[in-house]
């Protein structure tokens, strides 16, 4: 019995201890989760640079921060469905080997049981750094398992030059975006260039293309894959009448090679300027603005399209971090994913990587307004954009490849949207939602 008391006291002790109380932007000591000399292992990247990036920071971490704590940073795979795949077998060997994770928004559920309740380390008033709806993101059941790092939405790049020179606008919609794509294509092509295409956007059957999807059916007055109370939401006639859309522009203005592009086959197209539009994340305007692209001041971004001029819809992505419940140094992973998610190092971050931020202050950081000039009209991304399925909780994954497989199948002209559409929502039905 007393032994039990002294390890409950010597717990609270520790709990207690691990609270912190400043943080690193207050001026005050860095909190560093323990004195001891530990190695915390990181698998984040790696998509596009993402890397280095990381890899950046956290050299900053151990030289200016915590000294005691060495921060090794090992890549996940590109695509965010194979590094879910991955780290599913890491759970399941409950393995030490990896103490920090790098988790997109859409995981929670699905992976919950194998991380921290990071709100038994950092109190309520550490967190109210974060949106509270991104905060809301993160948490299942209660338990907060990550801290949220970046956010996301879908986009649209334009060419501006080409604009310019072929005399037209941005365009508002689907159909105007369909025939500038065209007249662009059209002219380069003319002029010498074979290879430049009117549109790329993310067409592999992977967590991706649900992405870009789900923001072609809302941005048609369509519906969100399933209602927040689980009603399948996939077979309307808006909806399926911008998948057969879309499809017809595959082999047109869009690449056939369309149907296995993730996000950096779609950018190594545009980013050699052999794109009039394209649809990203807002990491690749960085990217296209380093100073060896030759798009460099050639482009801009702005709300994607919609059926009518103002019915844009973006997908809510992002992600947090994550301590694994299976980390020998909890107080350390929690530690560092807490100074990489605060103020200065976030700027790095952004001025680095682009992206969307989670904390509401950096949208009023005036070196990031200036270097990112899309937080003007994404600033309130977080109520706005369109969240995927919430409700498929842990069968999110189950859902969204049914749902991707469906539109890839439309995309590659082996079944008409009407059909794909109806057989996917006999599939979603058969994994529990609702028929409408
Ligand atoms: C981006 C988004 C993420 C999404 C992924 C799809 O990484 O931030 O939420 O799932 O793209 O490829």
């Amino acid at each position: 019995m007393a032994k039990r008391m002294l390890v409950l006291a010597l717990i609270a002790v520790l709990a207690i201890g691990a609270l912190p109380t400043v943080s690193a932007q207050d001026g005050g000591d860095v909190w560093c989760g323990t004195d001891e000399p530990v190695t915390i292992t990181f698998i984040a990247g790696t998509v596009g640079g993402e890397h280095e990036v990381y890899a950046a920071l956290a050299e900053r971490f151990m030289a200016e921060a915590c000294p005691n704590v060495t921060v090794k940073v090992v890549e996940r795979p590109e695509s965010t469905t194979e590094t879910l795949a991955q780290y599913q077998q890491f759970f399941e060997g409950q393995s030490a080997e990896l103490d920090l994770f790098m988790v997109d928004v859409v995981w929670p559920a699905m992976i919950a049981e194998h991380l921290v309740d990071i709100s038994e380390y950092a109190d309520d008033e550490l967190l109210s750094r974060f949106y509270p709806a991104v905060l809301d993101a993160y948490t299942v059941e209660g338990r907060l398992v990550a801290f949220p790092w970046f956010a996301g939405g879908g986009m649209l790049y334009s060419r501006t030059d080409l604009l310019e020179k072929y005399g037209l606008e941005i365009p508002q919609t689907w159909d105007e975006l369909a025939a500038t794509a065209k007249t662009i294509q059209d002219g380069e092509r003319a002029e010498g260039n074979a290879n430049f295409w009117g549109f790329v956007f993310q067409g592999s059957p992977y967590e991706g293309l649900t992405c870009d999807a789900l923001e072609w059916q809302v941005s048609s007055g369509g519906g969100r894959i399933l209602s927040p109370e689980g009603v399948i939401e996939v077979n309307d006639p808006a909806s399926i009448e911008i998948f057969d859309q879309v499809a017809s522009w595959v082999g047109d203005i869009v690449p056939p090679d369309v149907l296995s592009y993730t996000e950096e086959e779609s950018r190594a197209v545009w980013q050699a300027g052999n794109a009039a539009f394209m649809r990203n994340w807002a990491y690749a305007y960085t990217l296209g603005q380093a100073d060896d692209a030759v798009i460099k001041d050639k482009f801009t971004v702005t709300p994607l399209p919609g059926k009518e001029p103002g019915m844009s819809a973006a997908t809510l992505g992002g992600w947090g971090i994550a301590v694994s419940k299976y980390s020998a140094n909890t107080e350390a992973a929690v530690a560092f994913a807490n100074w990489l998610t605060e103020y200065d190092a976030l700027v790095e971050f952004h001025l680095a990587r682009g992206e969307q931020p989670v904390l509401p202050a950096l949208y009023e950081d005036a070196e990031l307004q200036e270097a990112l000039p899309y937080l003007a009209f994404t600033s309130d991304i977080l109520e706005s954009a369109t969240p995927r399925p919430g409700v498929a909780g842990t069968q999110y994954a189950a859902v969204s490849e049914a749902y991707y497989t469906a539109v890839n199948e439309v995309l590659a002209g082996n079944k008409a949207a009407a059909t794909a559409m109806g057989d996917l929502e006999l599939a979603l039905a058969d994994l529990g939602f609702e028929l409408p």
